[in-house]
């Protein structure tokens, strides 16, 4: 019993891992399609075909229904959704939080999530709305955390319990939470309460949030982001950290009409095209689809198989050091996804120690490039290396014949000392013509190397385009053109 989580790559503070629990395993990131057990417009036996490895369902609404409460009890819930890969259950707090309360304690639905074999179960939380006053959300997720310890003492310390981080948009209070949950041991932490957040695009703070809870929580804990599903912003998900979702949104949509893409969602009715390689838009045209008897259904395929796909390239991106690349596609998708993303790059020096050394490569794609990890972390390096008494910068500019050492000037990094031009991320870095901003950020760097080698003379070798500019950022080096 109990839940493992295992790390395999990182990328910036994203993981590529292993979920090891009730003796399955999943890979992560992982979304979890959530599965109503009323209305199960895909089957899980379905989606285990189209290579789901876990899902999630609602224990309170299989525990109110006459039809399902016995069968989950008598053939388990395994049996009861034909599914045999990982099932993590709800416990009915997000119908407390949209309905006011529940008629259930948090024993009762610990156990009824025992009896029925979930694989991960989860405590009564209380999901305190964002914009709740501080008073509230700290006195509700004191009893969240009574709870969580309610469900140590009684089911033990190898029982499956989740351990969700609340606190609403109060960062001191998700760090907080987050530093309590994983002192109670829990290695599976949704961070929730967020769902309104992302309704009202306020990816701002949800990345703030996101944070917030990351510093409280053990690194090595698994962190599901309770109610995320739209495929646009997995990728920023990811790099904050989080490894796990779960979504309704492919059938929610698929009922109102709505067709998923990774940057966005479209009015089928609008439609004249399905820019999409899944099965059922090939094989359909979207007049089709929209004419079709099974609209609802082959819509939700549709809307799940692009959801999977995502997941797949994030897991990619990860594997191979491309998420920023993928970071700063998806979140140009809608301006409030970039407010997240700028955050994100406002934030990067609290992450940069989590990023990996080495990544395939690196794409310049704008002025977000300059606040990479990399290039941070490449500024923080470049002091370390000596130069002899006099060097040439080579910024684009003739080259004399007499000078003994040769740096080459590759911005946004700066000085690109030859020991270093193959290494990443200096060397795969590939960058277009030179622009303002990439040459004031490569010149930060040139600057912590100069200032590191004081006694060097100075020489920079550049164009008439950019002498202005490191004239007056080196006032005591002679720079030629
Ligand atoms: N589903 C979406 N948000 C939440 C949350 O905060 N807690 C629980 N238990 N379920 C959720
Ligand atoms: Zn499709």
């Amino acid at each position: 019993m109990g839940i493992y989580f295992e790390v395999i790559h990182k990328d910036i503070a994203g993981r590529l891992g292993k979920l090891k629990v009730g003796g399955k395993i999943i890979k992560t990131p992982a979304l979890l399609p959530v599965v109503n057990p009323h209305l199960q417009i895909i089957h899980p036996a379905e989606m285990k075909k189209l290579g789901i490895e876990g899902i999630i369902t609602n224990a309170y609404i299989i525990s109110k229904s006459d039809e399902f409460r016995h069968q989950a009890l008598e053939r388990g819930l395994h049996d009861l959704l034909d599914f045999d890969g990982l099932i993590m259950t709800d416990s009915g707090s997000f119908q407390m939080s949209v309905y006011g309360s529940v008629d259930i304690t948090n024993e009762q639905t610990l156990s009824f999530q025992r009896d029925i074999g979930s694989d991960i179960w989860v405590p009564l939380d209380i999901p305190t709305h964002p914009d709740a006053p501080r008073g509230e959300v700290a006195t509700q997720m004191d009893i969240t955390m009574d709870r969580m310890r309610e469900a140590r003492t009684i089911f033990g310390p190898d029982a499956p319990i989740s351990g969700p981080v609340q606190g609403a948009i109060f960062e001191d209070l998700r760090e907080s939470a987050g530093r309590r949950v994983s002192g109670m041991g829990f290695a599976y932490c949704p961070i929730g309460a967020v769902v309104p957040l992302m309704e009202a695009y306020r990816y701002r703070e949800l990345v703030n949030v996101i944070l917030a809870a990351k510093k409280g929580l053990n690194s090595g804990s698994c962190v599901h982001l309770f109610g995320a599903g739209h495929p646009s912003m997995f990728a920023l998900a990811v790099a904050l950290g989080c490894d796990v979702f779960d979504s309704a949104a492919y059938a929610l949509y698929a009922k109102e009409g709505r067709y998923i893409t990774p940057s966005g969602t479209l009015k089928l009715d609008e439609m004249s095209e399905l820019p999409c390689a899944c099965q059922i838009c090939r094989s359909h045209t979207a007049d089709e689809l929209r004419k079709s008897p099974d609209r609802q259904k082959l819509l939700a395929c549709h809307n799940l198989a692009i959801t999977m796909a995502e997941i797949s390239r994030v897991r990619a991106a990860v594997q191979e050091g491309t998420l920023w690349e993928l970071v700063d596609e998806r979140c140009r998708a809608h301006p409030r996804l970039l407010d997240g993303y700028h955050r994100l790059l406002e934030r990067v020096l609290e992450l940069k120690h989590l990023d990996r050394a080495t990544k395939r490569r690196f794409f310049y794609r704008g002025a977000e490039s300059c606040d990479r990890t990399e290039v941070t972390r490449y500024h923080e390096m470049i002091p370390r290396v000596k130069l002899a008494g006099t060097a040439l910068i080579d910024a684009g500019g003739p080259i004399p014949s007499h000078f003994p050492e040769i740096i080459e000037f590759k911005p946004p990094f700066g000085p690109v000392p030859y020991e270093l031009s193959e290494t990443f991320p200096v060397g795969p870095c590939e960058i277009p013509s030179w622009d303002e901003t990439m040459v004031a950020c490569g010149i930060k760097g040139l600057a912590a190397l100069l200032a590191a080698n004081t006694s060097t003379k100075v020489t920079i070798s550049t164009t008439s385009r950019w002498e202005q500019m490191f004239q007056s950022a080196f006032p005591d080096c002679e720079v030629i053109t």
